[in-house]
């Protein structure tokens, strides 16, 4: 196959009018059926139904192929498209990698945690660069979902809660996967998902239906996809699930109107694995040709494995409900792509590639580098953190303290065997001379196990844990520990606890791991509690009672040295909560942006919301302590008054008052006191990760301007910046208190 060198992959940029001649050009020769290919993306896995991926190319019904992780495959796909199939247009393929491919970059919501958008425009560089060796073009990610419900699953995959934080993270992720034109041959095609308001989903169960009114959907859900397409990505995934009783793959509001008309999105939408034919299961369409008509006529251009598409466009076409013409528009920006990023030119990938481009060191620096910014420290009693070094004898217990799966995290890329350095081996890698001890505890599993389990395993699950294991399991954790000096407890929850089709109803620590960790701390030895998981939980008891908690997320094949690097001092954590940490499972959907009611907490009148308990957050928005301690002063506006569609700088000063370097993330908050919509009592509107020395100062400064004072109204039915007070908060998370006001008249 071709062995491309550097030279060779240097692809011309053209103009837009030269890839749409070229564009038009194909289409002339292709036949029909050929313009329906394109717009087919077929399932090259054993899982995936449907004929043959290589009788589908053949026969130019083929326009990508999705869920091949094999460079020769690739190759030999290719070569079908490019010398069997009649019109000889290649394919493009496609994989969800999510937080890398070879070297596992934090998961997402680690990555927000960073609040530093460099965190995640170089590790997904990276995960673009290991991927294009390996012949993919296309990743399905960014997943860039708003979740306000840490029952959903897939919180994991997104930035969290907040539009401002989300639309920050998106466009860098669309930026370290694409570079800045599509020709660069170290890049993937990125794609925005899941279009849109998926993470809204009913009690947080994934896939149920979403009901969002426009307010909800303009100013909370759509941001970050909008950040996205003003950021260049290429495409979108249009969602599954039924937005106010319409289908996201059917939806013409969201995939015409939004993304088209007002947005202006050139590029194209697939739709999720299957969900044009779903719509017949979703009872929305009738049968395969009006779920075929709805995708079509809603503008949706690649039918993701459902081959809807494929079998009933042609038909359409034949009883006029659907023209040629319509059928190409959706198909030219399919084609535009490929043209842009030199496909024709050079449609193989070289074979020797991946391995070098995979050993590269700087791929494990930057893994390692990203998971140290991502920790969040949520307590530290006593300065019992940073551990000494010359610390004799640690016991490292837990189910996830030597899990590699659980290290690299959910949503692992097709066929990738983890290799992550995991806690206790970080921890052992620090303290060579130190005694390690290491007990799992009882094991822990979801209740029911998941799909993606089956799907995946190459032998059969392993038997769960017998009562009687997994006491003897627990005895021994215990007896570890009483043998050491200090404990580091890593608990939380396993790849497969979230993720896609992993939502639960309780946020406590699954199996025993609580009760384990109270017997542990029952031992009167420093315990350092270490957090592996992708949502929020409701660790409680922990806050209240264990002296040092690190939420290192699922930190990826670095984690375990990152995680050492913080505990022994090396790193200074300065990452923040990208979402509310809720009591229980059942304050979701919690978040800090939520409107005022005429009984506020601070009132005489204040009603408890639940008289058993009250919703606030164990831990805020934007939480996260550091081994050393800031300061905020002299918070100024540039103006105090100004008008509509002014801008102001907004300027504080921050101290580092501690001994230690350190980063803090500092934050601005707005609230529009009145207006014709009621508005959040607090929203975030800026932020910046600073580092500083012990004793010095920064002044650090925020432009507010219409892009931060306007907003969606329901009252007004577009966007609109008001002539209103404002509250403005600049701290350390989303419960500042250092406040001053702005007034914007008319
Ligand atoms: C289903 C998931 O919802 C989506 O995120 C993913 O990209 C596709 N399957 C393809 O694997």
């Amino acid at each position: 196959m071709n062995k491309t060198t550097k030279a060779e992959t240097a692809v011309s940029i053209l103009t837009e009018s030269e890839v749409a001649e070229r564009v038009e050009a194909l289409l002339r020769q292709m036949s029909l059926e050929e313009k329906i290919g394109q717009l087919n993306q077929v399932g090259g896995a054993d899982f995936a139904p449907g004929p043959k991926a290589e009788e589908q190319i053949r026969a130019g019904s083929a326009g990508s192929v999705l869920w091949v992780n094999d460079t020769k495959r690739f190759n030999e796909l290719q070569k079908i498209a490019v010398e069997e199939s009649p019109s000889g247009i290649p394919l493009l393929f496609a994989l969800d990698v999510i937080h890398g491919y070879q070297t596992i970059f934090p998961v997402p919501l680690a990555m927000a945690a960073s609040w530093d958008t460099a965190v995640p425009e170089k590790s997904q560089a990276v995960a673009a660069k290991e991927a294009r060796a390996a012949g993919i073009h296309w990743t399905f990610a960014p997943m860039i979902d708003i979740a306000r419900d840490a029952r959903w699953g897939r919180i994991v995959e997104g930035a969290g809660e907040d539009p401002y934080l989300g639309s920050a993270m998106a466009a860098a992720q669309v930026r370290g996967f694409q570079g800045s034109d599509m020709t660069d041959p170290e890049r993937v095609l990125a794609c925005a998902k899941h279009f849109a308001g998926y993470g809204a989903s009913d009690g947080g169960r994934d896939y149920d239906p979403v009901y969002l009114s426009d307010t909800q959907l303009r100013n909370i859900y759509l941001p970050p996809f909008a950040a996205a397409v003003k950021a260049g990505v290429a495409t979108l995934m249009s969602a599954y699930m039924d937005l106010n009783d319409v289908p996201a793959s059917g939806n013409r509001f969201l995939l015409r109107q939004v993304l088209r008309q007002e947005w202006g999105f050139d590029g194209f939408v697939v739709s999720d694995a299957f969900a044009v034919g779903n719509m017949v299961i979703q009872g929305h369409a009738r049968d395969g040709r009006e779920a075929a008509l709805r995708g079509i006529q809603a503008g949706l251009n690649m039918d993701m494995s459902s081959y809807t598409y494929t079998e009933q466009a042609a038909g359409l076409v034949a009883d006029g409900a659907v023209t040629v013409s319509e059928i190409e528009d959706l198909m030219r920006p399919i084609l535009a792509i490929k043209v842009k990023m030199g496909l024709f030119e050079h449609p193989y990938v070289d074979e020797d590639l991946l391995a070098a481009v995979v050993a590269r060191p700087e791929h494990r620096q930057a893994a390692r580098w990203a998971a140290q910014r991502s920790m969040v420290l949520l307590k530290n009693e006593g300065g019992l953190l940073p551990l000494k070094k010359d610390i004799k004898n640690v016991a490292v217990i837990g189910p996830l303290a030597d899990s590699m799966e659980s290290t690299e995290g959910s949503w692992m890329v097709f066929g990738h065997t983890p290799a992550a350095v995991t806690v206790l081996a970080g921890i052992r890698a620090k303290l060579q001379d130190a005694q390690v001890t290491y007990a799992p505890g009882p094991e822990i599993r979801r209740d029911i196990p998941s799909w993606f389990e089956s799907l995946m395993a190459e032998e059969a699950p392993k038997q769960p844990q017998t009562a009687e294991d997994a006491e003897l399991a627990f005895q021994t954790a215990v007896e570890t520990a009483r043998a050491a000096e200090l404990v580091v407890m890593v608990l939380g929850e396993t790849a497969l606890m979230a993720g896609e089709a992993a939502s639960r109803a309780s946020l406590d620590f699954p199996g025993r791991q609580a009760e384990l960790l109270k017997a542990v701390s029952d031992l009167g030895k420093p315990v350092v509690l270490v957090l592996l998981n992708g949502r929020p939980l409701s660790i409680n008891w922990a806050a209240e009672h264990i002296p040092a908690i690190l939420e290192a997320w699922e930190p990826g094949t670095e984690g375990g040295h990152a995680v050492a690097d913080v505990l022994f001092g090396e790193v200074n954590p300065g990452g923040k909560l990208p979402v509310s940490f809720p009591r229980k499972g059942s304050h979701a959907p919690l978040y800090y942006a939520r409107n005022l009611t005429h009984s506020p907490e601070d009132s005489p009148m204040y009603n408890p919301r639940y008289w058993d308990g009250l919703p606030v957050p164990l831990y805020p928005f934007g939480f996260g302590l550091s081994y050393t301690t800031f300061a905020f002063s002299n918070l100024k506006v540039s103006a105090p008054q100004v008008r509509v569609n002014d801008t102001v700088t907004v300027s504080v000063d921050v101290a580092n008052t501690g001994e230690v370097a350190g980063d803090e993330v500092v934050q601005l908050y707005i609230h529009q006191k009145w207006g014709s919509d009621s508005r959040p009592m607090r929203e975030l509107k800026g932020f910046k990760r600073i580092t500083l020395q012990p004793g010095e100062t920064k002044t650090v400064t925020f432009q507010l301007g219409p892009d931060e004072l306007k907003y969606w109204s329901t009252n007004a039915g577009q966007w609109i910046q008001e002539a209103a007070e404002f509250d403005i908060w600049v701290g350390a998370d989303s419960l500042a208190a250092l406040h001053t006001e702005l007034e914007v008249v008319a």
